[in-house]
């Protein structure tokens, strides 16, 4: 069993997508330990403890001046059982940056969705910025995190079209119908250990 902490900032679409998955079984070795966001005000708080029943915790700096952000996370994910080697990070919609110190600690262990296919329109706004590229396809994208910016090895893409009516936000809308079904399946492949990794190069185990 995976002990997972879901990392968001705001409406948590993709946690509860991740939530429901578990709950429903198709996801089976991994166990929702906490949520935690750096803004109180997310929906997906709520949504967490009222729906799925799941711890939640909001990171301020502000609360112990003596830790810095990424000590008061790394604090949190200890005290929930999210250790190292045995627990998996999923980041949602996540608006911060983690420090390299973190992303060592948990090397290959923590997963960002993307609304993009990356290396294309990364940071924010991904999908104005796609639409402004005039680019004709996009996408979402499951990787892993490194200590650039949506730059880690890549687990998982899936493309859709973008069409001439598309604005900001029903490109937005198409691709994350797509995000809630391709991060539930990185995680269960991830927590079978189906994924072969080889440098920057993920292949699925059969
Ligand atoms: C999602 O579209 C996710 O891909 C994106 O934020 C949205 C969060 O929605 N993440 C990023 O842009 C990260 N660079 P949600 O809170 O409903 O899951």
């Amino acid at each position: 069993m995976l002990n997972l902490a879901i990392l968001i900032s705001g409406r948590g679409s993709n946690m509860e997508a991740l939530l429901r998955s578990i709950d429903e079984g198709q996801i089976r070795n991994v166990r929702p330990k906490v949520v935690v966001s750096n803004r109180s005000d997310s929906p997906g708080l709520n949504l967490a403890a009222q729906k799925f029943g799941v711890s939640t915790y909001v990171l301020s700096k502000g609360k112990d001046k003596t830790l810095s952000f990424d000590d008061e996370l790394v604090q949190v994910l200890d005290e929930f059982g999210v250790r190292p080697k045995t627990g998996v990070i999923c980041l949602a919609g996540f608006m911060r940056i983690l420090s390299p110190r973190l992303v060592q600690r948990y090397t290959m262990r923590i997963l960002n969705i993307h609304p993009s296919l990356l290396p294309a329109f990364p940071g924010l706004h991904a999908q104005r910025q796609a639409l402004k590229y005039g680019a004709k396809v996009s996408g979402c994208t499951i990787h892993f995190v490194d200590n650039g910016v949506d730059t880690g090895p890549i687990i998982m893409q899936r493309a859709i079209s973008i069409f001439d009516s598309d604005t900001e936000e029903s490109l937005s809308q198409r691709i994350l119908e797509i995000e809630h079904k391709l991060y539930p399946e990185a995680l269960r492949l991830f927590s079978e250990g189906n994924l072969k990794i080889d440098g920057r190069r993920i292949s699925l185990i059969d």
